[in-house]
């Protein structure tokens, strides 16, 4: 049991007045348990509850409440982005060679990555679906100038943004879709599908890889790549009335963390050609650097959250919420040394 309860832990939490090490602690200790909940005693076991859950989604809509999700995640101030993600407004996890490596260049590595692995070339027609800020769509269409690419976001203010950004960087192969894509429907198909960061927003797999198997061109090849634990996979609810982490870290039971070889009981209208897994440790190095960038400039970041939430205390709590958010990226992914929760990378061709 939580001393003092999950209310006064928030509570605690917003305002700021747990030590880092101290909530690093308390993070670690739910996610030992999570770990307890999620590996069983048998592989029998174990095998049971993945195809249990990937049966269940089948059942479920493509997704759900994406509403909320866009409004509390994704429709954050662009100034704020610009502080705290590195050059490119990568919202996921980034590529790090090795310790000298900085953000910027993480960025970079891992949109490398994806074009190596997506086997992308130029005068492809390119859907980046899940887009965010465009870092993969400005990444391709600038290194392959031939390619036409199109960015897919729920998010105003992210369709905004990448419209005037490929304006000022003078790029006519840039076209972005404001759509949800669970009932986004699309006559064009496509030579490469980009997918980073969205698969875990989604819940009824199916029913969803059908859909863009459906936008993908004959010989087209779909690059996945979500974050996953190497063994078991969840809906991101608490496991239990004490499990205030997942209550405090993921939006009502919109998301998943699939297990890594997840998508491969998901082959019904597109196969499996290659599979990758990257250690956990490059995630959590990310959010690191994101922590870094939000101590650095807290005197920058108050004001500006002040002109949304209308008071400095309610700023603060904002900042301490996604303070709170990076630890649990740093805690997570590097926990076990990257070796339990970790980046899966999925490259699918048409049937
Ligand atoms: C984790 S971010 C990843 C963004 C980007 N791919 C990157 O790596 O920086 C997930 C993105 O998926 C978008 N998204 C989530 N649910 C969606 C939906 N139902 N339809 C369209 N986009 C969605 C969010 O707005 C956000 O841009």
């Amino acid at each position: 049991m939580i001393v003092g309860g999950k209310q006064e832990l928030f509570k605690k939490l917003e305002l700021g007045l747990i030590p880092n090490d101290e909530v690093k602690k308390l993070m670690r200790i739910q996610l030992a348990r999570r770990l307890q909940w999620g590996y069983k005693s048998t592989y029998e076991e174990q095998i049971a509850q993945v195809l249990d859950l990937t049966h269940s989604l089948r059942h479920m809509n493509i997704a759900m409440e994406v509403d909320t999700l866009d409004s509390n995640m994704y429709e954050v101030p662009l100034d704020f982005l610009k502080i705290m993600n590195g050059s490119a407004l990568k919202m996921s996890s980034c590529y790090f060679k090795d310790d000298s490596t900085t953000l910027d260049e993480a960025e970079i590595a891992m949109m490398d990555l994806h074009c190596e692995r997506a086997q992308i070339k130029d005068g492809h027609s390119v859907l980046d679906l899940g887009c965010g800020h465009g870092s993969l769509t400005f990444y391709v269409a600038q290194k392959y100038k031939k390619s036409h690419v199109t960015a897919v976001t729920n998010s105003v203010s992210q369709k905004e943004y990448i419209e005037e950004e490929a304006r000022r960087r003078n790029l006519s192969n840039v076209e972005v879709l404001l759509a949800d894509i669970a009932t986004h429907e699309m006559a064009d198909t496509y030579d490469r599908i980009l997918v980073v960061g969205l698969f875990e927003h989604m819940k009824n797999y199916g029913l969803l890889l059908k859909k863009i198997s459906e936008w993908m061109a004959k010989d087209g090849l779909l690059f996945v790549q979500h974050v996953c634990h190497k063994t078991f996979a969840f809906h991101c609810e608490p496991i239990d009335e004490d499990d205030w982490l997942s209550e405090y870290a993921f939006p009502a039971g919109t998301m998943i963390i699939p297990s890594a070889s997840f998508f491969l009981y998901f082959q019904d209208d597109a196969s499996v050609v290659n599979h990758w897994t990257l250690s956990g440790k490059h995630f959590s190095r990310t959010t690191e650097e994101w922590l870094k960038r939000l101590d650095a400039n807290v005197k920058v970041i108050i004001p500006m959250f002040a002109t949304i939430t209308g008071s400095e205390e309610e700023a603060v709590k904002l900042l301490n919420y996604w303070r709170g958010l990076c630890f649990f990226g740093v805690e997570l992914y590097g926990y076990n040394n990257g070796e339990e929760w970790m980046e899966s990378h999925v490259l699918f061709k048409k049937k």
